[in-house]
């Protein structure tokens, strides 16, 4: 069976590296292994011998993954080569040919594909902008989330904090989340690989621990700014961690020996706190910067707040849907932006700031070029 193309990874691949403005990403800007380690810290890893490391993770390294989530232990824990493998390892091992994911929109779109792929079809429902007592905020429509949710829902599938948007459930949307899927007793998959990106406030409390079928995906592209070790892990009770294992064994078998060794350095919780500390720092400094260039546009762009992660998702009042706004930024400004389309939702930009201001800040002057021109 075919498999449609994953739309925004293959924009973003190919062009990139390609842009001098490159506002397409959705995480921080980088850390290195020098900013990382040091002294013997660094001698010791240089020293590994590069061997098959364990394929699902060392314990100690399972042990401060699963540090991060409370009451998790080593044996609730996989891991992986990045969130993308987990997820789509997790939706191969879930979905059997007749089953339903419910999905909610706008999202990465991954699990979408995979939703089709693997199972019988993909279901959304729907996050949407509207006001409530602390503002403007996308809401879960949790009316659509359980006509998504049938028997033939095998899993529900959310992301939080939700990549494009930045919001972050409330404590009711989780609570209608699992009263969906514990009506058809649907698994939950939890996509929280922006947890711990937080603007202000506290880390978004986790889908682990409240409800029994869950598996959590996450890893360290995002909120720990470490995409290139392309490391992430599933958190899951260890009859389904046992499955995940097994459909692993047929992918990459095992993580890199680097990449696990390096992210044992990054959860030991105190450099854990660190490691999000400085992407909330990126995160925090930035976002003014997106703030004024947004306002200074008046009534074209309707900007909304991330509560989470180095991405905005704006609406915009221009007679040319996004797939083509984006590739005209791109052409004539040198600028990659992500259309709401790749999400699941026309007429929105997806614009990261998590880069340095400087870079930012000119990016953001080139789009606005494009952006009078079109008006
Ligand atoms: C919600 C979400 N999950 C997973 C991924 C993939 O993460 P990784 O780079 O670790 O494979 C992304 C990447 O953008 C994402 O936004």
């Amino acid at each position: 069976m075919r498999i449609e193309t994953f739309e925004m990874e293959r924009m973003q691949c190919l062009y990139e590296n390609e842009v001098e403005y490159n506002l397409s990403e959705s995480g921080v800007y980088p850390l290195s292994m020098e900013e990382l380690l040091e002294g013997e810290e660094l001698r010791s890893v240089l020293s590994v011998p590069l061997g098959y490391p364990y394929s699902n993770g060392s314990p100690a390294l399972r042990e401060r993954i699963a540090r991060f989530y409370p009451g998790a232990s080593p044996e609730h824990v996989t891991v992986m080569n990045g969130g993308s493998e987990v997820n789509h390892v997790v939706l191969w091992t879930l979905l059997e040919p007749g089953d339903r994911l419910a999905f909610m929109v706008p999202n990465y779109m991954q699990g979408w594909g995979l939703g089709r792929h693997f199972g019988a079809g993909s279901d959304a429902f729907r996050s949407r902008l509207g006001e409530d007592g602390s503002g403007r905020r996308w809401a879960l429509d949790v009316d659509e989330l359980r006509r998504a949710v049938t028997e033939r829902t095998k899993a529900i599938l959310v992301t939080n904090p939700n990549n494009p948007t930045g919001a972050v459930l409330t404590g009711e949307e989780m609570a209608g989340v699992i009263e969906a899927a514990g009506r058809v007793g649907a698994w939950i998959i939890a996509d929280e690989i922006y947890r711990g990106a937080e603007v202000d406030g506290e880390t978004t409390p986790t889908f682990w621990g409240r409800y029994d079928k869950l598996v959590v995906t996450s890893g360290l592209s995002k909120a720990f700014g470490l995409p290139g070790l392309r490391l992430g892990w599933a958190v899951a009770p260890p009859a389904l961690i046992e499955q995940l294992w097994i459909h692993h064994d047929y992918t990459t078998l095992t993580p890199s020996t680097l990449s696990e060794r390096l992210a044992s350095v990054v959860m030991e919780p105190a450099r854990r706190e660190d490691v999000l500390a400085r992407t909330r720092g990126i995160i925090r400094r930035n976002l003014p910067i997106l703030e004024e260039w947004a306002a200074g546009h008046g009534d074209l762009l309707d900007y909304v707040r991330p509560a989470a992660g180095a991405i905005a998702f704006l609406g915009y009042d221009l007679p040319i849907e996004s797939p083509a706004l984006v590739e005209r930024i791109r052409l004539e400004q040198s600028v990659l932006l992500v259309p709401g389309e790749q999400f699941g939702m026309g007429w929105q930009l997806r614009i990261g700031f998590g880069s340095d201001p400087d870079h930012l800040r000119k990016g953001l002057e080139r789009v606005s070029e494009t952006l009078r021109q079109a008006g």
